[in-house]
Order: structure tokens, then sequence, then C-alpha cells
């Protein structure tokens, strides 16, 4: 079992593309550690990152961040 606090054995480079607007996205597969101490893994080629705590499947983005809010069109 890797502990978790250790580097991941591949160190290739992963590229990380930032939506000022929306999520962070990420060449998959991905772990993400959260607060709480467990991790939640994806293994999607291209992974999105929630950025605007809206996502009621969080860590991931559900594309919440693009919800209107009355007025708008
Ligand atoms: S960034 Fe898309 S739901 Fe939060």
């Amino acid at each position: 079992m890797r502990n978790e606090t250790e580097p991941a054995a591949d160190r290739s480079a992963r590229r990380v593309t930032i939506d000022p607007e929306g999520p962070v996205l990420i060449d998959g597969p991905v772990e993400v550690r959260m607060p709480d101490g467990t991790t939640a893994r994806s293994d999607r080629f291209m992974v999105a990152l929630c950025t605007c705590r809206r996502s009621r499947r969080y860590p991931w983005c559900d594309t919440s961040h693009r919800r209107r809010t009355r007025g708008e069109d």
C-alpha cells in the first residue's frame, strides 16, 4: 500500500487547464485527497474539478457553475 503523503512513482507531468469561469481540467486518472481524509478517484481521460463549490458531485464539476440567476438571459 502506498503512503498517501508520498508522491506517486509516476513523475511525468500532468496537464492542468484552468477555466476562469468553471472547473480545473486535469488529465486523468486523478486522486483527490478530501479535507475529511477520504480519497476521491476518477479514471476519466479528462477530469473536471469543481472550483465553485456548487457541485452536487463535489469535488467533480457537474456544470452547476453555469447556473443562471433570475433576470439573466
Ligand atoms: S466548477 Fe463546475 S460545478 Fe463547480
